[in-house]
């Protein structure tokens, strides 16, 4: 396992990164320089924004699905720029913590964040069997074509008895605004088709559960949390709700220039609305790995 130096030039081989010559990282549907506004620089803004908004309500619920202070090592897969990393850092200052990104460049971000980096694909982790005692997946699983193998290498890695976290969306249930514009679910619809057509998933929340049992991991619960602008400004929410996630689509000519303009100017109106309300939804859904014992085979064995 190998710690990456500071960013923002990671050196050029180490172990675990990929070959700097084919280096492009193949992480599924997303790719950071093309999700919001202002290319990379926006998207590490936006990571932290989302981060920020509903980390509190998160770690609740981590800590509900049983997520301790102390022990670990607790692997997050797809840790990306560092965000959550952080804030577990500070919330959990005795848990031990190893990041893991396919994308080295962004991994160099999380650089400081008290977490050990590793440069690798979820479904090839450079980690030991039943080395971990928590493996965290949050908004990755909506980018791989199949979450199938990265939840087969999340259950190899884990101890018997650890728990895999997971924190999605759907797209359906995204939440409730007030007052509502009919006219963007179109609009909408095309991000989510988008991401579908590079292999995403954002309506992943409603398969979790099934996702997870399919794994073989045992005590599969989910749980929602909530985000309101009764506790936060509504400008808080411009990472979700504003615009800037729609500009790169109109570069892609998904979007028109005049759909990317009513976007802009609802998300206006309703920030500038002093009674405009909204609640966002994220779901966490959990496992734990079973003892080899309990279902007469090896945890590495037998998934498909
Ligand atoms: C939307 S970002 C979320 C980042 C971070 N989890 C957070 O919540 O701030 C998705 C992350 O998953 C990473 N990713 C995508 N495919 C991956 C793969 N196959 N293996 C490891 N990481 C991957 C991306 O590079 C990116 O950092």
């Amino acid at each position: 396992m190998t710690t990456l130096p500071t960013p923002p030039h990671p050196p050029t081989s180490y172990p675990g990164r990929p070959d700097p010559v084919s280096s492009t990282p193949n992480a599924g549907s997303y790719n950071p320089a093309t999700t919001t506004a202002g290319g990379l620089a926006g998207e590490l803004a936006r990571l932290e924004a989302q981060a920020e908004l509903s980390f509190d309500e998160e770690l609740n619920l981590l800590r509900e699905l049983g997520l301790t202070a102390s022990g670990g090592p607790l692997v997050e897969i797809g840790a990306g720029s560092g965000a959550i990393t952080r804030r577990l850092r500070r919330a959990l200052p005795e848990l031990s913590l190893v990041a893991v990104d396919i994308d080295p460049d962004l991994l160099a971000h999380a650089e400081g964040a008290g977490a050990e980096l590793i440069v690798a694909d979820a479904a090839d982790l450079p980690l030991e069997t039943a080395s971990a005692q928590y493996v965290l997946l949050r908004y990755v699983l909506q980018h791989l074509p199949d979450p199938a193998p990265a939840l087969a290498e999340a259950r190899r890695i884990l101890r018997p008895g650890g728990r895999i976290l997971v924190t999605e969306v759907d797209a359906s249930c995204w939440g409730l605004a007030d007052p509502v514009y009919p006219e963007l679910v179109g609009i909408h619809a095309k991000m989510a088709a988008t991401q579908q057509a590079a292999g995403g998933d954002r309506t992943i929340g409603r398969r979790l559960t099934r996702l997870l049992r399919d794994a073989g991991f045992t005590e599969v619960a989910l749980r929602p949390f909530a985000t309101t602008n009764d506790t936060r400004p509504t400008d808080d929410f411009a990472p979700h709700l504003g615009p800037g996630r729609l500009q790169p689509l109109v570069t892609a000519g998904v979007l028109s220039l005049r759909e990317f303009a009513l976007a802009a100017d609802r998300w206006n109106r309703f920030r500038a609305d002093p009674d405009a309300w909204v609640m966002l939804l994220g779901f966490t859904a959990a496992g734990t790995a079973p003892d080899a014992s309990q279902n007469g085979r090896h945890p590495t064995e037998g998934i498909q």
